[in-house]
């Protein structure tokens, strides 16, 4: 590895977009899903990146573009600061660098081989066994604390819990021994009870194994638990990135703040959601503008016509609301309205239901 190389993000991601093109009608007109629109991303080694959204806002689509499963329409990948030629070619290789452990580890497990068999394989096709393949297996069940491994090692999948399964999935997915770990929604189908085993070992992983790692969930109080910093994802876009504290304990964007109002806190009692209207949108054809203003209760003019900028908040937090503008180079529409006290993270929750109810229609 060079001294560039050693020094550069584990991977990096620049303004990857992906537009997925379909026929309907009677004519046959095209249309364009808008899955992820201009996304970039650093991902460094020992540290773990959230992705938090709901349903539908391009999380996996970004993972597997991050994975080269997909193909971006758009954008460019770095590899310890090397681009990534994407294409077919080089495929095997880069799946030696960066892997994807996926939400279901019943459906990503083959159920007719033993947990031997699917460990077996990827040390075997990228050649990472060391001179006993067997203590190779044995080593990486270790690794994902499922010990002694001669209790699982000859099990097939349905013998399994589904948290044991899924630390397989992890096992097989560190098996090519890579730098960059993709965990698409990785505890979501796991009983609550074995949740934050998993999150604990995602944890370890990044500190003890120095990966970079990519937690995606809909769930921001895990991804306060387990990640560094937390970028919050809407309708194909990022809309607020900060450290995960930061981003938790002084919201600056209106879509994060009805997250975390909708999130249990045990200091908070039951969850009081702001009041919004509406649902998601249609990614075919998303709203003009801020793509969160037919739900925003801050709405103003200017967010029906004008995409925000990323604005920095504070020091590594950047949100795009035009709320966030410094006054200076606010636009008259948006001053005109902007009365919410603009305090570093936002406008109170007692401020912020004020304003909510005053707009609600
Ligand atoms: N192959 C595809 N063809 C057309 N549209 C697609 C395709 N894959 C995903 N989409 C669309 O892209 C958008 C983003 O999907 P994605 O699966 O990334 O959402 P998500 O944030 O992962 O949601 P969830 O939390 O439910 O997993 C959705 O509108 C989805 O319908
Ligand atoms: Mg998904």
């Amino acid at each position: 590895m060079t001294d560039n190389a050693s020094l550069a993000p584990a991977l990096e991601a620049r303004g990857l977009t992906k537009h997925f093109t379909f026929r309907h009608g009677l004519l046959s007109r095209r249309g364009r899903v808008h899955a992820v629109d201009d996304v970039s991303l650093v991902l460094a080694a020992g540290t773990v990146t959230a992705i938090v959204g709901e349903s539908g806002s391009g999380k996996s689509v970004l993972a597997r573009m991050l994975a080269r499963i997909v193909m971006p329409s758009a954008g460019e990948l770095y590899l310890m600061g090397e681009k990534v030629v994407l294409g077919q070619k080089g495929r095997r290789q880069y799946a030696s660098e960066v892997q994807l452990v996926l939400q279901d580890p019943f459906a990503s497990m083959n159920p007719v081989h033993r947990v031997r068999h699917s460990l077996v394989r990827p040390l075997r096709i990228h050649h990472t066994a060391g001179p006993d393949l067997e203590e190779s297996v044995k080593d990486l069940l270790r690794r994902v604390a499922l010990s002694p491994p001669e209790r699982f090692i000859d099990k097939y999948p349905h013998e399994l819990s589904g948290g044991q399964l899924q630390r397989v999935s992890f096992a097989r997915a560190l098996a090519v021994h890579p730098h960059v770990l993709l965990a698409d929604e990785p505890v979501s189908m796991l009983d609550v009870s074995i949740r934050l085993g998993v999150l604990n070992l995602i944890g370890d992983l990044r500190d003890k194994e120095r990966l970079a790692i990519l937690y995606i969930t809909h769930d921001i109080a895990s991804a306060r638990y387990l990640a560094d910093s937390i970028c919050v994802m809407y309708a194909g876009e990022i809309i607020e990135r900060a450290a995960a504290s930061t981003l938790t304990d002084s919201p600056a964007h209106p879509y994060t703040e009805l997250l975390l109002s909708a999130a249990p806190d045990p200091a908070r009692g039951q969850p009081t959601p702001l009041p919004t209207r509406g649902a998601p949108p249609r990614l075919v054809a998303p709203p003009p503008g801020c793509r969160f203003h037919p739900r925003c209760p801050y709405v103003m003019e200017i967010c029906k016509t004008t995409p925000p900028p990323p604005v920095t908040v504070d020091a590594g937090h950047e949100a795009s609301c035009w709320l966030r503008l410094p006054a200076g180079e606010r636009r008259p529409e948006a001053s005109s309205q902007a009365s919410l006290p603009m305090v570093r993270g936002g406008p109170g929750l007692h401020a912020r239901k004020e304003v909510a109810s005053r707009n609600e229609p």
